[in-house]
């Protein structure tokens, strides 16, 4: 979707929004798979409702973009602009055992900066690529612990409200890659209570995961993590695997050798060739152990 309208251009740059035409989300995505659309770059969370009233005002549809991490983008001229924030500088500020934290914010490099200044607690997630942003509004988690356990602020942006608001985390229910948060909230910042730890036992619990992560998930291949949730007491990875279908692909889209939750985009691949082999496996697996499995990558299909 472009806008070419001169008088909403001249608005973005009022409003301090970066317009980028044309921009191609297969490199905003860590699986390499998207088409294009013109990105929205916002600077200031304070421009949010001006920015928000101007895109409904003129019929634009929109969509926030985090980190990419978690992504499943359609292909071709997409029909929608996307917005994203523009992480500022510092992007963490330490008070306490309270981090301050923008959702624009790497996952990782925050938890090494807390770690340093000897706070831990989050070393599970280590190596979870995608914005600190993307993590809390699915409550990303990993070898038993989850963000959402240390949220006690969060700042956000309330589509349906057009307002900028602040929750108490015991306003928000984080479950198993869920959260209460509407699909049209923005996160905007959080504020996160993190353990005091010394950060040679941070560091340790750091190398730990590190290796779990390195022996079982393709790290180097572009993926957008685990594509479907686990179900209620299984594992969509080990399922997958025991139907033999590592190595499967469609296109260039295929399931990894090392961790059959894991869809991996070989070269080219297309959305189209992605969500083929996305339904192709949950059909397999509903046959054969009777279990529908969820998306657990967000699919943003035209
Ligand atoms: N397994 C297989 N074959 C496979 C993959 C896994 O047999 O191809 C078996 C493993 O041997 C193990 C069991 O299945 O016995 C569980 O596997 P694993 O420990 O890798 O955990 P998972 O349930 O597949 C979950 C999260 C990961 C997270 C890891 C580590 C989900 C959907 N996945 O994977 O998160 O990194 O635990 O805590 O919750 C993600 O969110 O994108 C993600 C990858």
């Amino acid at each position: 979707m472009r806008i070419s309208d001169p008088r909403i251009v001249a608005k973005l740059a009022e409003i301090h929004v970066e317009l980028r035409k044309s921009a191609a989300l297969a490199g905003l995505t860590s699986l390499g798979i998207g088409g294009t659309t013109d990105l929205l770059r916002i600077k200031s969370h304070e421009s949010l409702p001006d920015l928000l009233n101007l895109l409904d005002a003129n019929h634009v549809p929109h969509k926030f973009l985090g980190g990419g991490s978690n992504l499943l983008v359609g292909d071709g001229e997409l029909p929608w602009v996307v917005l994203q924030l523009v992480r500022p500088e510092p992007d963490v500020v330490l008070d306490g055992n309270f981090a301050h934290v923008d959702a624009a914010a790497d996952l990782g490099r925050m938890i090494t900066f807390c770690a340093k200044n000897d706070l831990g607690g989050m070393e599970g997630l280590i190596g979870v690529p995608g914005t600190v942003g993307g993590a809390l509004r699915m409550n990303a988690g990993a070898y038993g612990m989850q963000i959402g356990s240390y949220v006690r602020e969060v700042k956000l942006y309330r589509a349906a409200s057009r307002t900028i608001e602040v929750l108490r985390g015991d306003q928000i229910s984080f479950e198993y890659r869920h959260t209460s948060f509407a699909p049209d909230d923005m996160m905007l910042s959080v504020i996160l209570e993190l353990p005091s730890k010394s950060f040679k036992v941070i560091l340790e619990g750091i190398r730990i995961c590190n290796e779990k992560r390195r022996s079982s998930q393709p790290l180097g291949q572009k993926s957008a993590g685990c594509i479907f949730k686990n179900p209620p007491g299984a594992s969509a990875g080990r399922m997958i695997d025991e139907l033999g279908l590592k190595g499967l692909s469609v296109g260039d889209a295929r399931i990894s050798d090392r961790h059959a939750n894991f869809f991996v985009n070989a070269g080219h691949a297309s959305a189209k060739d992605m969500l083929a082999l996305i339904a192709d496996v949950r059909e397999q697996v509903q046959k054969s152990f009777g279990v529908s499995l969820e998306n657990e990558v967000v699919v943003w299909n035209a």
